[in-house]
């Protein structure tokens, strides 16, 4: 981990020579006897992390947290409280301002863990941010987009939210074969594959703790959660190719019903590409094991798609996949694993540099979009 500069905000200046203490060593200090202080070195200094007390006169820690999103929106933030100031805690953490509370008097060493923790999760977001930029960039870049290439990055991504290795281009596998056992056309059936591999690309932004969170969302979180389609159609972008795409993957999560988002469309006016990646989508999470709960299983998989069909689900795209895995979806897993040789799934994505994974991923994406020429 590199140095750090860290602001540190109390009102008792020997707390804050103790912060310092038992910080400086690994990172930069800078002190603030007030809000105000603070806020003056938020607007000088690059800070990764904010250490403040809560209760301070003229500006509370929950409220100088507040102005700070405004000035380091990226900056992680830890309130220290002395007491239990109930309240404030809770709604600076609703309102998503806090990554921790520490309780005073703090530990030395649980303050330093919590610290590193906070930096980690810091550092893993600028990277995530990067390779959004990296990856945009890379879409634009390429003039001849080849499914392969799309493959490519969306391996990449995969690999950098590692709790899906391989989703997407199965979710991607799966919308194609319902589509032909729907008679689609072949151009949509390629927007549908396209779509597939590209749906869930937004959620590079979506912090892992919320990605990975065993327990139900809160609010808050499902609203960041909820923004992934549309990150995703705007990483796209404007891309000729992929202007159909695009579309199935901004409504992937809209419902049958109208219940779902960004837009609440209902029924047909959803994209059939969109319907059709959404229940590919639900199958193959349900069938697949995740690091923080088993997969139930194809026969309770298609239970819980009967009967969300005709409210979340599409009934007819519901009724061509259990068409498809009448045989418990032996067949289809087979014609998935097939497709997989010709993926870069091979290129194995545990041995890939996590710094340099989108770079690494682009370059190998490029290399075989020559090789392969006017690959479709
Ligand atoms: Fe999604």
């Amino acid at each position: 981990m590199r140095r750090h500069k860290i602001l540190v905000v109390d009102d008792e200046v020997p707390n804050l020579r103790l912060l310092r203490r038992v910080l400086s060593e690994e990172h930069d200090i800078f002190e603030a006897a007030s809000g105000q202080e603070g806020v003056n070195l938020l607007e000088k200094e690059e800070i990764s992390l904010i250490i403040t007390d809560q209760r301070m006169p003229s500006m509370t820690g929950v409220q100088l947290l507040e102005q700070s999103l405004k000035i380091r929106p990226d900056a992680i933030k830890i309130l220290l409280t002395g007491y239990t100031d109930v309240q404030a805690l809770i709604d600076a953490i609703n309102a998503g301002h806090v990554y921790k509370y520490i309780p005073k008097p703090w530990d030395a060493d649980e303050l330093k863990l919590t610290v590193r923790r906070a930096l980690e999760a810091f550092e893993l977001k600028e990277r995530n941010d990067n390779l959004v930029i990296e990856l945009s960039g890379a879409l634009t870049e390429l003039e001849n987009l080849s499914v392969g290439t799309i493959r490519a990055l969306a391996d990449a991504l995969d690999a950098k939210c590692d709790y899906t290795a391989g989703h997407s281009l199965r979710v991607s596998r799966i919308a194609v074969l319902i589509g032909r056992q729907m008679g689609l056309p072949e151009d949509t059936l390629r927007d549908i594959e396209l779509g597939g591999i590209l749906h869930d690309i937004g959620k590079i932004g979506v912090p892992e703790s919320i990605l990975w969170k065993p327990d139900k969302l809160t609010a808050e979180e499902r609203s960041i959660m909820s923004r992934h389609p549309v990150k995703s159609a705007e990483i796209i972008g404007d891309l000729k190719g992929l202007v159909r795409a695009r579309e199935y993957v901004k409504h992937h999560h809209e419902f049958f019903d109208g219940s779902g988002y960004p837009d609440g469309l209902e029924g047909e006016n959803i994209p059939i590409g969109a319907r059709i990646i959404l229940v590919s989508d639900a199958y193959d999470a349900m069938t697949t094991d995740r690091p923080y709960r088993k997969a139930i299983g194809h026969v309770r998989a298609i239970e819980e798609l009967r009967k969300l069909a005709g409210t979340q689900f599409d009934p007819v795209v519901v009724t061509n996949l259990l068409s498809l895995t009448e045989d418990g979806g032996k067949e289809m897993d087979k014609i998935i694993a097939e497709q997989f040789d010709e993926s870069f799934i091979g290129l194995t994505l545990a041995s890939v540099d996590p710094a340099k994974t989108g770079r690494q991923y682009r370059e190998e994406a490029e290399r075989r979009a020559r090789l392969a020429g006017s690959e479709p």
